[in-house]
């Protein structure tokens, strides 16, 4: 069967550079019963949900004369067009089509592979078949005691390279965020997935990259503020492992876990994609300091994730600026293993 596909501009597909990946498609609480409209990888498309409860997704005009087909409605667990009633089944198959019982074999809309987990949709791009499993973050399950969770949204006129590269970039922290430390930042790219094995089940060895980051205690105001509050520390570690469109990053304070958080991304189009972030703030009791932890830490990821989309949405789209340092080589090794996977996306996707 010859899917009906949406036609993508080549040039919009160059500036979104998306990599073949897991992207979050939106958040499970926004699927109700009816059709609902997005726009995603640049293209007009609908979700639903079929007979089993699946979340489809699939190209949004109808392969018949092109109606909406948010503008439908779900029969029998079927979504079915407004304009002539064409039918079709959570495979995008048409499976039914009045006045006639010989449906064009065209008639056939090209689902996209979901997975609902943590409270998203998530959605593989870059082939038919997904290349390898969507990585998992167990401190996130809703059932999971230990934590207390919370989540941001942010639109930002990013892609989804320029999101995810600034954590491999240690001098903005001190830059940029302000920190006041003792002494340099260090970045330490790591060569063997088991070393982020904390994280949960390990990421497909292909798809992996990881690195961790190491700053000093805090001086000046930032230093008397946290020794106030006691989150002040020897020794600040953030491990981050990933895969192409997302990542899992824990950060300690002395070794003692403080959260595990999950940064994942939806791209809508050219430099429009939203910055998903899902974090689980560690709890050891007692509870005040739990409460403490908590708030600080929220507000400070809050805080962070402020300070750097305002810088993303300045920076001029494609990669006309570039001169770089040494330090910058966690940036660079980034896109480098970014770009084999962008090189990997089929003509057809
Ligand atoms: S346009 Fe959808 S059934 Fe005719
Ligand atoms: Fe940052």
């Amino acid at each position: 069967m010859n899917p009906a596909q949406t036609v993508v501009d080549p040039r919009v597909r160059a500036e979104l550079n998306l990599a073949a990946s897991w992207y979050i498609a939106f958040p499970t609480s926004q699927l109700a019963t009816r059709p609902r409209p997005l726009m995603l990888f640049g293209r007009p498309l609908v979700a639903w949900r079929d007979r089993s409860g699946h979340a489809v997704l699939m190209p949004r005009q109808c392969p018949h004369m092109g109606a909406s087909l948010a503008g439908g409605t779900v029969v029998d667990g079927q979504l079915q067009c407004r304009f002539h009633h064409w039918r079709f089944d959570g495979t995008g198959s048409c499976v039914e089509a009045p006045g006639t019982d010989r449906i064009p074999t065209r008639a056939h809309l090209r689902r996209y592979h979901t997975i609902e987990r943590y409270g998203y949709v998530w959605v593989w791009y870059g082939s038919e078949e997904p290349m390898f499993p969507l990585p998992e973050l167990p401190a996130l399950g809703a059932d999971r005691p230990g934590y207390r969770r919370f989540r941001l949204a942010d639109s930002t006129g990013a892609t989804v390279r320029r999101i995810l590269e600034n954590t491999y970039d240690p001098d903005h922290l001190v830059a940029l965020h302000g920190l006041e430390v003792a002494g340099p930042c260090g970045l330490r790219m790591l060569a063997d997935p088991q070393e982020t094995h904390e994280h949960g089940p390990p990421i497909d060895p292909t798809a992996w990259l990881g690195a961790e980051l190491t700053w000093p205690s805090y001086t000046g105001r930032l230093g008397r503020i946290t020794r106030r509050l006691g989150t002040n520390a020897e020794e600040f570690t953030l491990r981050v492992d990933g895969w192409p469109a997302g990542q899992r990053i824990s950060y300690y304070a002395d070794g003692i876990l403080q959260y595990r958080l999950l940064l994942a991304t939806t791209p809508i189009a050219p430099n429009r994609t939203i910055q998903h972030i899902t974090a689980a703030v560690a709890t050891t009791g007692p509870r005040w300091r739990d409460l403490r932890n908590y708030l600080v830490n929220r507000l400070e990821i809050t805080f962070a994730s402020n300070q750097d989309l305002p810088i993303f949405d300045t920076i001029e789209p494609g990669d006309r600026h570039g001169i770089y340092l040494e330090r910058d080589r966690g940036v660079l090794r980034f896109r480098k293993y970014y770009q084999e996977w962008v090189d990997r996306v089929a003509d057809h996707a």
